[in-house]
């Protein structure tokens, strides 16, 4: 098993949702954090509270990842922290929902910001580090959205298709360096990832903790892929991998309709 205790740990979008469980989690293993999002009151926060119950340093960088030098802002104030990062956790992410035409352009540039270009960003500079020191990970929190196109999360679904693919050859070039790099695939998750929008989430979506624990263990076992929610969502992925992919749009689509999503607003700022 990867021992999480005395290593340090940076975890992008840990102000709430599955960035919060993950810091949580890692904290609970031993693991030292660094929490980004730009949040900086909430993460000061969390901060406190984790290093109140466990052992453990945290620090804190807030960051607007939407901003294309944010990575190379949060790699510059680790350095001067004097810190080495071991495990990466890019975790921070969002999504436009409703019909790609007539919902706002400005979520989906955002999304394809955070979810893809810190993404990378974050992995080039830090990993690079890593690799002159022989060891370390990396997560990439991608979804069960990864695998095919999703009518109504049309730009949400691709960038975390990028991730999917994106992750996969970065762990192939990193064989036998020392180096892990694992994409997860969460299903629904019972957080706040559609707030501000008219959109529910599934009534049976997971909890944020036990997808946490579940990522965490499946990367300390080994695993490139983890599929840390409930197992229909990895049967999903199978689906859409044997059928043609017009035919997974035209039911994932139908779904995402069934799911109100072609008629989602915003919801007031005031009042969500
Ligand atoms: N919930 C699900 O059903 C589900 C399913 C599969 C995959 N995922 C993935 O899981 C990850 C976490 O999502 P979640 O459900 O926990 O969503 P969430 O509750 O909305 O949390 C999103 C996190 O990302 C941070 N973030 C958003 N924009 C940012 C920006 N411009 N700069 C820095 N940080 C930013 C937020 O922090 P601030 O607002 O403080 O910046 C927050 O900490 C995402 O990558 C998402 O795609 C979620």
């Amino acid at each position: 098993m990867h021992a999480y205790a005395n290593t340090t740990a940076l975890v992008t979008g840990a102000s709430k949702g599955l960035g919060e469980a993950y810091a949580r989690e890692l904290a609970r293993r031993g693991a030292n954090l660094i929490l980004v999002a730009r949040s900086a009151d909430v993460l000061r926060d969390l901060a406190g509270q984790i290093q109140a119950a466990h052992h453990v340093r945290v620090d804190v960088i807030a960051a607007d990842l939407s901003d294309r030098h944010s990575p190379q802002a949060v790699a510059d104030e680790i350095k001067r922290l004097g810190l080495d990062v071991d495990l990466l956790v890019n975790n921070a992410g969002l999504g436009s929902v409703g019909p790609f035409l007539t919902r706002p352009l400005e979520p989906n540039l955002q999304s394809v910001d955070v979810n893809i270009t810190a993404l990378v960003g974050l992995t080039h500079l830090l990993v690079a580090d890593m690799l002159q020191r022989g060891q370390g990970g990396v997560i990439n929190v991608a979804s069960s959205a990864a695998f095919q196109p999703m009518p109504y999360q049309a730009s949400y679904a691709a960038t975390k298709a990028f991730v999917l693919s994106f992750t996969e050859a970065l762990a192939e070039e990193l064989r036998g360096t020392g180096l892990r790099v694992m994409a997860a695939h969460p299903g629904a998750t019972d957080t706040g990832f559609f707030s501000r929008t008219t959109a529910s989430m599934d009534p049976k979506a997971d909890t944020p903790e036990s997808v946490a624990a579940n990522t965490l263990d499946d990367f300390a076992r080994g695993r490139s892929a983890s599929y840390p929610g409930r197992a229909f969502n990895r049967a999903g992925t199978w689906a859409s991998r044997l059928l043609p992919r017009t035919t997974v749009a035209r039911i994932t689509g139908g779904l995402n309709r069934k799911a109100g999503f072609q008629d989602v607003s915003d919801l007031d700022p005031a009042t969500s």
